[in-house]
């Protein structure tokens, strides 16, 4: 397994390999890996001659100091976990000095709007963190395939769109939500919970999967007065939002249209952690 800890390293072992077969596959993540992520590494090795994986807790996006701190550390354990899937997957931990040079700040991105819906609106600063990260890691792998979860539907979508705006020459690429049996959507953030707490996290997908019921024969409005609803009943949960938004635009749907496509989002907090998930409506 080879792990680079600075760019240059890295870049000076990709110019050595990097033939014309080659396709690059990148996994960009903050570490802290679960089945979600190596879900990710697994698609990126089918499709491509070589994969690297980022393991980078990127401060710039980031709008409250105590998360950054408090986001899990987990180096060495995910290592072995990227390892008992494949011992070829090439790993990139930078340090913030690194990458950041000093400078941790971020470029401003003009995504056309995506910026401005749910996590954008209620945490400011995080994309223009989001996209300086991504579009740095980008130049500096140049992949052929970028591998990206549905869990974080808003940030794939703006990826897109930064690759289209600034001509980026990578495929974005959109991958299905892990959950653990219980229907909670993985995350590095789940291990901050108690275990009566993460039990009770199961709450979030199971109202989740009744808006998309109750979504074929109500208004928006009307479900999502249902979830808020729902979630007055249940004391641990404090609820940031739930929107419905048409699935390219982000847009919150008022009312539906044929042919278009929707999505549920919502932001939670339960115990004071921060939970996000997303589902398909039709
Ligand atoms: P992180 O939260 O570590 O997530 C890395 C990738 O794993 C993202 O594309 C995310 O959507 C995906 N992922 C997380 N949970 C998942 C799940 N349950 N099922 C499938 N995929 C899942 O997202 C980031 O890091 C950062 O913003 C990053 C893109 C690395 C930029 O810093």
């Amino acid at each position: 397994m080879l792990i680079f800890n600075n760019q240059a390293d890295l870049k000076h072992h990709l110019k050595s390999v990097n033939q014309a077969k080659t396709t690059i596959g990148f996994v960009p993540t903050m570490g802290a890996l679960h089945e979600g992520h190596l879900s990710l590494i697994s698609k990126s090795l089918t499709e491509n001659t070589l994969t690297v994986v980022s393991i980078f807790v990127n401060p710039t996006q980031f709008n409250n100091a105590e998360d950054l701190e408090k986001y899990p550390r987990t180096m060495e354990v995910d290592t072995a976990k990227i390892e008992q899937v494949s011992d070829a997957v090439i790993i990139f931990a930078p340090s913030v000095e690194d990458i950041y040079q000093g400078n941790t700040v971020s470029e401003h991105f003009d995504y056309d709007g995506l910026e401005n819906q749910m996590e954008g609106a209620h945490r400011p600063g995080h994309f223009d963190g989001v996209g300086t990260i991504v579009k740095r890691l980008f130049e500096i792998i140049n992949p052929t395939n970028a591998y990206f979860g549905e869990k974080d539907f808003q940030q794939l979508q703006i990826v897109k769109k930064m690759v289209e705006k600034h001509h980026l020459p990578v495929n974005v690429i959109g991958r299905p939500i892990l959950r653990e049996s219980s229907g909670l959507a993985m995350s590095s953030r789940n291990e901050r919970l108690s275990p009566e707490a993460r039990t009770e996290a199961a709450l979030i997908f199971k109202i989740m999967t009744e808006a998309r019921e109750q979504f074929k024969t109500h208004t928006p409005a009307e479900v999502i007065q249902y979830v808020i609803t729902a979630f007055e009943k249940a004391p641990n949960f404090k609820l940031e939002y739930f929107e419905i938004a048409n699935e390219s635009t982000l847009l919150p749907a008022t009312f539906k249209e044929e042919n278009k496509k929707y999505r549920a989002f919502i932001a939670i907090f339960i115990n004071n952690v921060r939970l996000i998930d997303t589902i398909s409506l039709n």
